[in-house]
């Protein structure tokens, strides 16, 4: 289990009180049990998960932080579950930042609402466990909400991202992971986003509004489609001759940037909480800056 972890005051001009990631001081900290790829073998071709040696460096932090006061379990690499219920090129963008150390954390596994979507594809084929949420006709395998919270915990998930999932997130998974769930959304909300906002729909409704710039928003997520606080935005301009399928291109590419930066700050600790609710991404480099 982490702890609530105290940063040093932020520059001068923002004279706010910050934490990080208080979520997981409420979580509860999940036991081993007998290997979760077995259940989930149906759905991935392979899924063998480096627990073991994970949990020994898990419990070699918790000893290590039980000793310095925490440095030592916050520095360990996070685990990630990613949501995906289309092509997944954002899943892929943040799987492959975990593999090359971009991003301090491992994708532990991917949760989908369509178990033969290309996400889904790309998990197994890289021995990523692919766990089905919610049950549907189409998706008859698909797991309860009570299911899907048990198996986060299993897998000791310590942050949710959805990137192209297109079911609302139950409250109660909300409630369970606050402040650590993210989603991106191809448009700069506010605008452009709800429900009904989805795909080429988003970009369409934007050319045709005549608003001169777009761009995507890693947001953290509510109970609500697309209302959660932002965490970051780039902006895309929108082109005399756009289509949606170009302004969607366009976007997309910035989305991989964008959220693999913010998956990375949110790995590192590098999110801090502005006392108003708005949360900020410390630099790397500099930690009076926030980007
Ligand atoms: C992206 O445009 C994202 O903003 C939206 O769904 C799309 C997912 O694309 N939420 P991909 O599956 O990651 O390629």
């Amino acid at each position: 289990m982490e702890m609530e972890a105290a940063v040093a005051p932020p520059a001068s001009g923002l004279r706010r009180s910050l934490n990080i990631n208080p979520a997981r001081a409420t979580r509860p900290a999940a036991k081993h049990r007998p290997s979760l790829a077995a259940r989930h073998q149906a759905n991935a071709v392979r899924c063998e998960l480096p627990r073991r040696p994970e949990a020994r460096l898990r419990h070699r932090a918790s000893a290590a932080a039980q000793r310095d006061g925490g440095d030592a379990e916050a520095g360990r690499r996070k685990r990630l579950a990613v949501f995906v219920s289309g092509g997944g090129s954002n899943f892929r963008a943040i799987h492959e930042a975990a593999l090359s150390g971009a991003v301090h954390g491992d994708v532990v596994a991917l949760v989908t609402d369509k178990p033969g979507c290309g996400g889904a594809e790309h998990a197994r084929s890289n021995g990523v466990p692919v766990v089905v949420f919610p049950k549907s006709k189409s998706a008859p395998e698909g797991i309860s909400v009570a299911e899907l919270i048990n198996t986060l915990r299993e897998y000791e998930v310590d942050f949710v991202l959805l990137a192209g999932y297109l079911k609302l997130i139950p409250t109660e998974l909300v409630q369970k992971y606050p402040r650590s769930i993210l989603n991106i959304h191809p448009s700069l909300l506010p605008a452009f986003g709800g429900k009904g906002y989805y795909g080429l729909k988003v970009h369409k409704a934007v050319i045709a509004s005549g608003a001169r710039y777009s761009g995507p928003t890693v947001h953290f997520v509510d109970e609500h489609y697309d209302t959660g606080r932002t965490l970051a935005q780039r902006v895309v301009p929108v082109l005399t001759n756009d289509t949606p399928e170009l302004l969607a291109a366009r976007i997309l590419h910035e989305e991989h940037k964008v959220y693999v930066e913010a998956v990375a700050a949110l790995c590192e600790d590098r999110i801090v909480w502005r006392e108003d609710g708005v949360p900020l991404i410390k630099s790397q480099t500099n930690p009076d800056e926030y980007i």
